[in-house]
């Protein structure tokens, strides 16, 4: 399985979720290939800590910035059970590439309006990848989401209207478990004290885009 966090829109949590999926499918006994195709390499400096940390990181991990990436992450695929791909919040060689060689790509969505209008972008980037990628699944789900309010719903509605995209309803909460636990190069099941609920949200949305949970 290869799958791609990806987003046309910065700062939505890509990198997050894209570190926590690797890590808890590892956790799970998973061979996992972590993959930065992101120039800012946030997801390669957070592997230096976790590394420097812990000693191992659990997953390995691989750097392409452009559209060798697809050649690079098709090479190495077959030796891994699951392949995460991160890349930069913008139209890049890197995120065309990833989205041509992924079977999901999942979508990262701050719960308000500037997110939707954001997402149109990626439906037109998902079509593009999909004369060439016809069963690239696209799954948006929101990350960062209010604990109340209507924007999540609105947010919802309006992605069920899209056609090419699946909304996924596992929502990840904007939880201090998250930014903590990234800064020391963990994820939310290795940080302590454990925020349970941080933890299952991000086990649902494993659940309900790769299949399978820690
Ligand atoms: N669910 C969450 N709860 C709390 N903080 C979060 C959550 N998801 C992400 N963050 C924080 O939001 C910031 C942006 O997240 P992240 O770097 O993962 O986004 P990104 O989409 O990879 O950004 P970029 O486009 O720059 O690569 C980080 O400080 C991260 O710790
Ligand atoms: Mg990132």
């Amino acid at each position: 399985m290869i799958v791609t966090l990806a987003n046309t829109k910065g700062g939505v949590g890509k990198t997050t979720i894209a570190t926590n999926i690797a890590i808890s499918a590892a956790l799970a006994g998973a061979h996992v290939l972590l993959v930065d195709g992101d120039p800012q390499a946030t997801a390669s400096l957070f592997s230096q800590v976790r590394e420097e940390d812990l000693g191992t990181k659990g997953y390995d991990l691989r750097q392409w910035h452009g559209e060798n990436l697809y050649d690079g992450v098709l090479s190495l695929a077959g030796s891994y059970d699951l392949v995460v791909i991160d890349v930069g919040g913008f139209d890049s060689a890197a995120m065309r590439a990833a989205l041509l060689a992924s079977k999901q790509v999942m979508i990262p969505l701050g719960p308000r309006s500037f997110d939707l209008w954001a997402l149109d972008r990626m439906v037109d980037l998902v079509t593009d990848a999909r004369a060439h990628n016809p069963d690239l699944l696209a799954s948006a789900f929101i990350n960062g989401a209010d604990a109340q309010g209507q924007d999540n719903y609105h947010l919802q509605a309006a992605v069920e209207k899209m056609p090419a995209i699946r909304f996924v309803p596992a929502m990840i909460g904007r939880r201090k478990a998250f930014s903590n636990s990234a800064a020391s190069g963990l994820s939310v099941l290795e940080s302590r004290p454990r925020d349970h609920r941080a933890i299952k949200e991000l086990m649902a949305l494993m659940t309900a885009t790769i299949g399978y949970a820690h």
